[in-house]
């Protein structure tokens, strides 16, 4: 199999990319940053010799040789860049969320079907081996018909929020929150109708609520609810629990197992089954790796330019719901 020749854009989270695409064997052709302290810091971590180094990204559009690149910077550039590269002739995958408004994903969708090359948004939670075990239960059929499912993001932003992080759009829903959000349209459905109310005690950096409660309603009678703190007094989890019929699953992205229930013949759930998992919260090789398979035609691309956008709308929707009171119903035809 040839080789996949990239570039990494944006190298403080993407450095996490940069590692994934040197695990799955990828060519490293060029890595770029803005600030040349941080270019340099990862150049030398990952052996990444001087004249493969840049601080513009624009410097590789026109390079050949490059078929794909990651994107991981602020999300306010995301759709500029991922833009920009795929009409260079760039497959994409861009970090979360896909953008911060309905212009800008529209934008990439545009893009994307345009060049019809692969546009990938890293909703990297769907790597993470817990949840990726909790899909495999559920679509087993093991705990039953879903009818609640729920997923928190609690991570505490007190020294991450004082730059692009307290632009107004970057409210945390759609900023972490996205990730549980995205979670539960993955492993449950769209949410149909969202309400929300939020509130604002632990950072007087950001002009947004840092805590925010969406209740849902998704399609096939499920009931739902995403929390999301981003001024959280506690370690970092996405603590998931989803109630079916049959059964109930409790895990997260940080913890070495996983609960789950499961009714015996008096229909009646007894002992837990304590589930092992591997801790891996940021599998970018897995994620990297993804999306060397959609380009080169061995996985089908899930999370493509459309599936980040509906992330992006079912966030916008709860935040727009928290501020206006009102049920607010997501439209997701993009
Ligand atoms: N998947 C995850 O769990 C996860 C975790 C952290 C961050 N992220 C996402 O990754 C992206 C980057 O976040 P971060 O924490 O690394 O932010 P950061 O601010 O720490 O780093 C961003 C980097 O991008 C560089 N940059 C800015 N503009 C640039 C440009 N025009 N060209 C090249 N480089 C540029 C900056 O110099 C900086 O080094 C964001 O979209 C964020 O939401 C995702």
């Amino acid at each position: 199999m040839e080789k996949l020749v990239v570039a990494n854009i944006g190298l403080k989270f993407g450095m996490a990319h940069l590692e994934g695409a040197l695990q799955s064997g990828a060519e490293v052709a060029a890595i770029c940053d803005s600030d040349p302290e941080a270019l340099k810091f990862a150049g030398e971590k990952y052996g990444i010799p001087e004249e493969k180094r840049f601080t513009d990204y624009r410097e590789l559009l026109n390079n050949k040789h490059i078929q794909a690149v990651t994107v991981a910077v602020p999300d306010q550039l995301h759709a500029e860049l991922t833009c920009e590269f795929l009409r260079a002739g760039k497959h994409v995958l861009c970090e979360k969320p896909l953008a911060l408004t309905r212009e800008d994903v529209r934008k990439i969708i545009s893009a994307a079907d345009e060049t019809g090359l692969k546009c990938m948004v890293g909703q990297i939670c769907r790597y993470t081996p817990a949840f990726e075990q909790a899909k495999r239960i559920i679509d087993s059929g093991k705990i039953g018909e879903i009818y609640y499912a729920e997923s928190e993001y609690a991570h505490d932003y007190m020294y991450l929020v004082d730059n692009w992080r307290a632009d107004p759009k970057r409210h945390g829903v759609i900023g972490g929150g996205c990730h549980a959000v995205d979670l539960l349209r993955w492993l449950v459905g769209d949410p149909a109708e969202v309400f929300a109310y939020g509130t604002h005690k632990l950072l007087p950096q950001v002009p947004y609520d840092d805590a925010t409660i969406a209740v849902m309603k998704f399609g096939g009678g499920i009931i739902g609810k995403v929390f999301v703190s981003t001024g959280c007094k506690r370690d970092y989890t996405m603590r998931t629990l989803i109630y079916g019929t049959k059964g109930t699953l409790i895990c997260d992205n940080t913890s070495p197992s996983m609960t789950l229930f499961v009714i015996g013949e008096d229909q009646m759930a007894h002992e837990p089954q304590i589930i092992p998992v591997q801790v891996n919260n940021h599998n970018a090789p897995r994620e990297f790796e993804a999306f060397a398979n959609a380009i080169q035609g061995r996985e089908p691309l899930v999370t493509d330019a459309r599936e980040g956008a509906k992330t992006v709308e079912a966030c916008l929707a709860i935040i727009e719901s928290s501020v206006s009171g009102k049920i607010v119903r997501p439209d997701y035809d993009f």
